[in-house]
């Protein structure tokens, strides 16, 4: 008997989502899988289905625009004819330079992506689940969610977000029955930086940087396990977010900013 009924995935096109709905389709009678990319999610539903016998449902849609989340789960319910019991919010963007520069447009879509569409699916999912008293919610922040990140400021300012709403409703939902996971990756080998227009990494961001592999193996491991709820793929990422504690904030900010800006 597989663990999850529906597996719903945000961001399946690439990266760390693709990986992790790899690793949860063992375990899934059915998964839907959403990003804007429609190629690359009917190749990943293809392949897992043919793999794992799972349903997959591959779901073209842009959660960067407003009102795209609640359509979304009303979609999702409609065609597996269930709400998900098991939700990841991966999908994500980031975006580099300098505020003062930085387009407009392209940080009100961060935002409406990064944490308003991520909002809207944790509380309709949170609603169901929480009258079922049963299912998981995993939210992908970062490791900047614990600090500020100078030109990547809406990023890091989006990934607080996560963490903070994360750690909130885990402490409410746990009432019912219902697990909330924060995911906290540090740097990794995804197409992110490139698309967040990175032009090169810093030393550090390469010393200290994963696999997408290892990123998803670590956050299914958490899923599967019941353990940790906040969860930090790495050592060094770990030691990292322990130091920091000690540091005062605006050190932080000063030596974040450092790393963050590439010459
Ligand atoms: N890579 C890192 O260093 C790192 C570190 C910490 C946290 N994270 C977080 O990890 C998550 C996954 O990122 P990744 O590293 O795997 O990067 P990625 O390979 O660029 O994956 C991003 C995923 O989000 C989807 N997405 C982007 N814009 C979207 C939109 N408007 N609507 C729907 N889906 C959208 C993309 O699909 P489409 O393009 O097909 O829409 C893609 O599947 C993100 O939340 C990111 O912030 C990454």
């Amino acid at each position: 008997m597989k663990r999850y009924q529906c597996v719903l995935i945000t961001g399946a096109s690439s990266g760390i989502g693709t990986e992790i709905a790899r690793r949860l389709a063992p375990h899934a009678e059915a998964i839907v899988l959403v990003g804007r990319r429609t190629e690359r999610l009917a190749a990943l539903a293809t392949e897992l289905s043919t793999h794992y016998g799972s349903e997959v449902v591959p779901l073209t849609c842009d959660l960067s625009q407003e009102g795209n989340a609640e359509k979304l789960w009303e979609m999702v319910i409609q065609k597996m004819g269930k709400a998900p019991d098991l939700l990841v919010n991966n999908a994500g963007m980031g975006l580099y330079g300098e505020t003062s520069d930085t387009p407009l447009h392209k940080e009100k879509s961060m935002v409406t992506l990064n944490v308003a569409s991520l909002m809207i699916l944790s509380k309709l999912a949170l609603k169901v689940m929480s009258a079922r008293r049963q299912g998981v919610i995993m939210n992908v922040a970062s490791i900047g969610s614990f600090h500020p990140g100078p030109y990547m400021s809406v990023y890091y300012a989006t990934k607080a977000f996560v963490l903070s709403y994360t750690e909130a409703i885990a402490e409410e939902a746990h009432h019912y029955g219902v697990r909330v996971i924060a995911l906290c990756p540090g740097s990794t080998q995804t197409d992110f930086h490139a698309t967040a227009g990175a032009q090169r990494k810093s030393n550090f961001c390469k010393f200290s940087q994963s696999t997408q592999a290892f990123v998803a193996e670590t956050a299914v491991l958490s899923i599967l396990n019941g353990y940790p709820d906040i969860v930090i793929p790495g050592w060094k990422n770990k030691v990292l977010i322990f130091i920091e504690r000690f540091i005062p904030r605006f050190v932080v900010a000063f030596l974040s900013g450092k790393v963050l800006k590439v010459e």
